[in-house]
């Protein structure tokens, strides 16, 4: 099959390569129609997550038909499914308690020492998202091994098309998530860092979830634009000062929530990021946390700090004593993305949530190592890239979506 795999730094190729098969009875083998490349695929892309080798498949949101099942799978050949990319057994003492993303089976053993060196513990499963996380192969490619199927995916009706339904299995989960952590009473003032997919329904979830006010922070016009359409207030970064903006806004008390939808590889040029940024390139650091020291900072005394932003290890000048003088909660985590998917899948049926709204471009699997670097290099045209494989039924929607008109309209405006 063809897939995409990662071959080092800024090196995505799509190469031939064997078929996966049924290794454990509750596999399901899925064959992909949809799949997206995430915010997180960046920071494998540039290298920061440790033990991904070369060859390893990448992906881990995607959705398609079962082709094959394992004598356990509760899955039906011909069923379409959308696959959370934490892999779960849904029994352990973590799953039990939903906090699928902690899953103690799922990471085999011979991948979960890396992590019991540098976690404490060992690490739930991943897809596609190096050997610290099971080293599972993502789903990137033609088809896929999904471990503990009769948990993990969840079937999606024929009328939904992939584009509505795809992103359950990570971002649209993860920003319900990053709401749901920032503990949000009606009335609140919620800032967000990031207009990327994670932050646009952060956002979006936010306001369901009762926000009276939702401040995005971002630099890329678009983004800023799709986050304003959905009804936040917004600062440009290097058009204002974020701290005193945010003070300003809310009358010098400061947001009552921060959610960090940045994560380990922030921009801007402050000197806290020069530094980071110094430190990363000499591989001194992996953690460039600016968005999410200026997050702490803002935060009103009392308030919550929701951090769904990826990091890998330690972090430099991480501001502790504001953390605590403040008397800050913090909560963060990899998505429970199981948690999530049903109730989610409801709301996109009764159209409570849109999800289609931020992709920018559709194109072929073959197309994806270029699709990688426009990703990296070109985020204020490129909101949200969804590959197909030659087996996605029905054309795609001529239509354009609300990403792709702000597009279109800054370009024939250049
Ligand atoms: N917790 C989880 O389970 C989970 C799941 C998915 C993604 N993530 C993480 O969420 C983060 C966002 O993902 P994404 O797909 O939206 O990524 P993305 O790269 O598309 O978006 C990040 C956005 O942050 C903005 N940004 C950078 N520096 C900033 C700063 N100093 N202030 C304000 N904004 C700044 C960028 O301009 C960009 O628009 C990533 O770290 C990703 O790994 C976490
Ligand atoms: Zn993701
Ligand atoms: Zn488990």
């Amino acid at each position: 099959m063809r897939a995409l795999t990662w071959h080092g730094r800024h090196d995505v190729r799509v190469d031939t390569v064997p078929d996966p098969e049924i290794v454990n009875p509750r596999d399901a083998i899925l064959k992909v129609t949809s799949t997206a490349i995430c915010g997180s695929d960046l920071h494998l892309y540039d290298g920061y997550i440790p033990t991904m080798r070369a060859g390893d498949i990448l992906g881990h949101e995607f959705m398609g038909e079962v082709v094959e099942t394992g004598s356990k799978s509760t899955l039906k050949k011909g069923q379409r499914g959308v696959v959370p990319f934490t892999v779960s057994c849904g029994d352990c003492f973590f799953c039990k308690k939903q906090q699928f993303s902690a899953c103690d089976n799922s990471n085999p053993s011979e991948t979960s020492d890396a992590s019991m060196m540098l976690m404490g513990h060992e690490m739930g499963g991943a897809f596609g998202y190096a050997h610290l996380t099971g080293g599972y192969a993502g789903g990137q490619a033609e088809y896929v091994r999904v471990p503990y199927s009769d948990v993990g995916p969840i079937v999606v009706p024929d009328h939904l098309d992939d584009d509505q339904v795809l992103f359950l299995s990570d971002i649209l989960p993860t920003g319900w998530m990053a709401a749901e952590n920032a503990q949000i009473e009606p009335g609140d003032t919620i800032a967000v860092w990031g207009c990327g997919p994670v932050g646009l329904f952060a956002i979006q979830s936010a306001l369901i979830m009762g926000a009276a006010r939702v401040i995005a922070i971002d630099h890329f016009p678009t983004r800023l634009e799709l986050a304003k359409k959905l009804g936040a207030e917004i600062i440009h970064y290097h058009q204002a000062n974020v701290r005193d903006a945010l003070n300003e806004m809310t009358g010098g008390i400061g947001p009552d929530a921060v959610i960090d939808c940045v994560g380990m590889e922030s921009h801007g040029l402050t000197i806290d990021n020069i530094a980071d940024q110094v430190k990363a390139q000499l591989y001194l650091a992996t953690e460039r946390p600016h968005a999410l020291r200026q997050a702490i900072l803002s935060c009103r005394k009392g308030g919550r700090v929701s951090i769904p932003g990826v990091y890998g290890g330690f972090a430099d000048k991480f501001p502790l004593g504001q953390l605590m003088e403040k008397g800050l909660t913090v909560k963060t985590g990899q998505t429970h993305v199981q948690k999530y998917t049903k109730p989610l899948l409801e709301m996109i049926e009764e159209g409570k949530v849109d999800t289609t709204f931020l992709i920018s471009h559709h194109a072929s699997l073959e197309a994806g190592p270029e699709m990688y670097k426009h990703w990296h290099d070109e985020q204020n045209s490129y909101t949200k890239i969804v590959l197909k494989t030659a087996m996605a039924k029905g054309a795609v929607e001529e239509t354009r979506t609300p990403a792709q008109e702000i597009i279109h309209r800054e370009m024939s405006n250049a």
